[in-house]
């Protein structure tokens, strides 16, 4: 049995802002049990639903030197569908009202202090692993801790270290100071081969550096990460570990994402009987959004965080002329940027028939919106991988995306002369190019019906579940821990 333990910020179903807990969550679940013992920490956020807290059940507790104090950490542990996840434990750092908050300096101490108490944990769990998955940033350096002041210690020699980015725009990065005087770590660590980034100290760039291994999340992102316009920085070394850097397609969960049983939407349906079944959801969701219910209207669901990595200035540049001149409802779901917010809100007050505005965070209606929706929108500036577009695809809601990262990797574009594609898709971050695109598919929803169930079809028959992707992380496990 190989042991292999997932350091990570967030995962379902205890506490998730985003796609990052989708895969910490499922793809354990999805790795070969027989040969595989996959185990999960987490920080225990105090913000974590009653639910889960009160499922906790407390290990031990010790205290570890950091920023020159002593400071508790508390272990505890939960087993859910077969997966033990443990907990760190420290108020003064996971007691915030959210996962992550804005003060920079604040994040950095937290999960700093995340990276060195998982590592001091270690010997007191009853889980030795072979192997640490780290998961972004926010795990960075414990690659870094292990290769500086763990591995004298026998009982860390030999662990291995693998570096996962989810999202290179998220480093970790704050001035060298500050960042030597917390971590404990020498001086001689923040020089340009190890931490530092352009004067600062980066986190994820010493995970990327003292790991074995480093993967992202698609093949696509993975070549564009090595180019100074995605790289953020970093294309050089990644450049540069470029034999040890795999880009590996995110799944998602078949069982959760299920249109014949999710227990969250209103009517069930399959690749075969979606054709008279889908549009109820549609129907149902009109009614209860408030939008005029007509199931021949075409609707354009947006479930996303709202930022630029999202693409919403290409729907600010349009959308308003595709509302006063296109047959069309929007279904907005997400938070983030307040001029966004704004924008949907206010869209929504101006437009009650064509826009509904959810700024809310809503894992219900969400799965509403898969369901109910005939095409998804989601054209990023970069996407790692995007879950929200394979999710809408398991519903038959047809993604519109642009041709970037994971999106480019699962969405293969409508060609009508061969009969063949899933989805729409734009090359250029141009919104004209974007709005081109939607209304192509309007053309194709509107005049060609029977084209467009052909296509939600072929959408709905395609595989994004965790198998073949869980194979390639273990060939990856094999390949570093034999
Ligand atoms: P990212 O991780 O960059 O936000 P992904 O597409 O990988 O993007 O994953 C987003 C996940 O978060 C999906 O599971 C999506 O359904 C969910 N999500 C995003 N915003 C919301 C929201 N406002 N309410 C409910 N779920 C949301
Ligand atoms: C990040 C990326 C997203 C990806 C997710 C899970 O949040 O923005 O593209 O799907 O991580 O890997």
């Amino acid at each position: 049995m190989k042991n292999i333990l997932y350091v990570a910020s967030e995962a379902v179903p205890y506490i998730k802002t985003g796609g990052l807990a989708d895969v910490v969550g499922s793809l354990p679940k999805a790795i070969d049990k027989e040969y595989y013992d996959v185990r999960v920490i987490l920080p225990k956020y105090s913000c974590m639903a009653a639910e889960w807290t009160e499922k906790l059940e407390y290990i031990t507790n010790f205290y570890m030197d950091y920023d020159f104090r002593s400071m508790y950490v508390g272990l505890f542990k939960c087993e859910v569908d077969g997966v033990t996840t443990y907990f760190i434990d420290n108020e003064e750092f996971f007691s915030t009202p959210a996962p992550y908050t804005d003060d920079a300096l604040y994040e950095i101490r937290r999960f700093a202090f995340f990276s060195k108490a998982v590592l001091s944990a270690l010997p007191v769990l009853d889980f030795h692993p072979e192997l640490i998955h780290c998961h972004d940033w926010q795990s960075g350096l414990l690659p870094v801790y292990l290769h500086e002041r763990f591995q004298d210690n026998p009982f860390y020699q030999g662990i291995k270290t693998v570096m996962t980015i989810h999202n290179l725009k998220f480093q970790g990065k704050w001035g060298i100071e500050d960042v030597a005087r917390i971590t404990g770590l020498d001086r001689s660590f923040f020089t340009p081969d190890k931490l530092e980034l352009n004067r600062d100290a980066d986190l994820l760039k010493g995970g990327i550096v003292f790991s074995d291994a480093v993967t992202t999340v698609s093949p696509t992102y993975a070549e564009e990460i090595k180019t100074p316009f995605y790289g953020e920085g970093l294309d050089g070394l990644l450049q540069a570990r470029d034999h040890d850097l795999r880009g590996i397609l995110n799944g998602i969960d078949y069982e959760v994402f299920d249109p014949q049983t999710d227990p969250l939407i209103t009517h069930h349906f399959s690749a075969k009987s979606f054709r008279s079944h889908k549009y109820q959801n549609k129907t149902a969701l009109q009614e209860e959004l408030g939008l005029p219910v007509d199931r021949k209207t075409m609707m354009i669901g947006i479930v996303s965080r709202m930022t630029d990595q999202k693409g919403f200035d290409l729907v600010a540049a349009v959308i308003e002329e595709i509302l006063q001149n296109d047959s069309v409802q929007f279904v907005v779901l997400g938070t983030g940027e307040e001029r966004y917010q704004q924008m949907f809100r206010d869209l929504a007050y101006r437009y009650p028939d064509k826009v509904s505005a959810n700024i809310t965070y809503n894992e219900a209606l969400s799965h509403k919106i898969y369901a109910a929706c005939d095409a998804f929108l989601m054209p990023s500036l970069f996407e790692p991988c995007g879950l929200s577009q394979m999710m809408s695809l398991r519903y038959g809601t047809l993604p519109i995306v642009r041709e970037t990262g994971g999106l480019k990797d699962s969405v293969e574009p409508y060609n009508e002369f061969e009969g063949t594609g899933t989805g729409f898709s734009f090359t250029n971050y141009n919104a004209h190019e974007m709005m081109a695109t939607l209304r192509y598919a309007e053309s194709i929803y509107y005049d060609h019906k029977q084209d467009w169930n052909r296509i939600a079809e072929r959408a709905m028959k395609t595989d994004f579940s965790w198998e073949a992707s869980a194979r390639s992380y273990q060939e990856m496990y094999d390949w570093l821990i034999g």
